[in-house]
């Protein structure tokens, strides 16, 4: 099992696949990121909401940020901000999303320079990269499934059944997706069960092809958007202008337990 681990499916496909046609899959999941992220900024008109906003903003800033401050700002904002997924408060939902998020992008980024770089005639390998894409799968598995399962609001707090599946599941579906069958694909491949591999190889392809050409349609670009709006949000406070809300009122900034006066279970 762990010398599965060590080993890149990649290259054992490459006596079947010209490798020059797994790089080029990369290239067109990565156009196809681009195209679906366009078309739905166009469409939803986000990013144009998004400047008007913060010009309107700057309007009221009342404090001119130097490019320091805003540089040191938007630092902090990227490593502790989008970095922890701060916006999730502390506890299990930002541990499952950083388990995901991380685990996606080692999962991603090896995969690439798997492709690229260890993969071919006359190429070396990596153990050191093919661990990272088994370990990058794993971890993307254990913070997806502990969201699927048991921390998704219609779900826990609202009872629904785990398998009820809306449209806006397909994101996490799909990428869950991706690194199980990813898996499978490897596992099978590496004990020769040549069968069951090409199955699985064949469901890897079309679930990348699922969570790539759904972007349109899907939470994908979250991954873009977040990180902006933190960003601004931070860049707002701090020169004063605070997204045109009311100023912060005399009193301390006292709102009663909320939400978490009880877990939400009136169903
Ligand atoms: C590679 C990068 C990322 C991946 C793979 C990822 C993955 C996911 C997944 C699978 C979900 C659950 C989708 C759903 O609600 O159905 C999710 C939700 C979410 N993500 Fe991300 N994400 C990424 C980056 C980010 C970033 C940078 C931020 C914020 C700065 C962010 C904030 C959120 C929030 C607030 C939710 C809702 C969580 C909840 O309902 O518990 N994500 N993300």
């Amino acid at each position: 099992m762990v010398e599965m681990l060590n080993n890149n499916p990649f290259s054992i496909l490459a006596e079947i696949v010209p490798p020059i046609a797994m790089q080029y899959f990369i290239i067109a999941m990565i156009l196809l990121i681009a195209v679906g992220t366009i078309i739905q900024m166009i469409h939803h008109k986000n990013l144009t909401y998004f400047f008007n906003n913060a010009k309107k903003a700057k309007l009221a800033a009342t404090k001119e940020l130097g490019i320091g401050e805003k540089t040191g700002i938007i630092a902090k904002t990227t490593v502790v901000d989008i970095g922890t997924t701060s916006e999730l408060g502390f506890g299990k939902r930002r541990l499952a999303h950083v388990l995901g998020m991380y685990g996606t992008i080692l999962f991603w980024i090896s995969s690439a320079v798997l492709v690229f770089c260890y993969t071919g005639v006359g190429k070396s390998d990596s153990e050191t990269w093919s661990m990272l894409w088994h370990v990058g799968a794993i971890l993307t598995c254990l913070g997806g499934y502990w969201f699927w399962f048991f921390l998704r609001v219609d779900v826990s707090a609202e009872a629904h059944p785990w398998y009820r599946i809306i449209k806006a599941d397909l994101f996490v579906l799909a990428l869950l997706a991706c690194s199980t069958f990813g898996l499978a694909w490897s596992y099978t491949q590496f004990n020769g069960q040549m069968g069951l591999s090409y199955l699985f190889l064949t469901l890897f392809i079309a679930s990348n092809l699922i969570l790539f050409g759904g972007v349109y349609w899907s939470k994908f670009a979250h991954m873009f958007y977040k990180p902006g709006a933190a960003i601004q949000k931070n860049l707002a406070e701090a020169d004063g202008s605070r997204d045109n809300l009311p100023p912060p009122a005399d009193a301390p900034e006292q709102f009663g337990l909320g939400i978490k006066r009880e877990e939400p279970k009136h169903y």
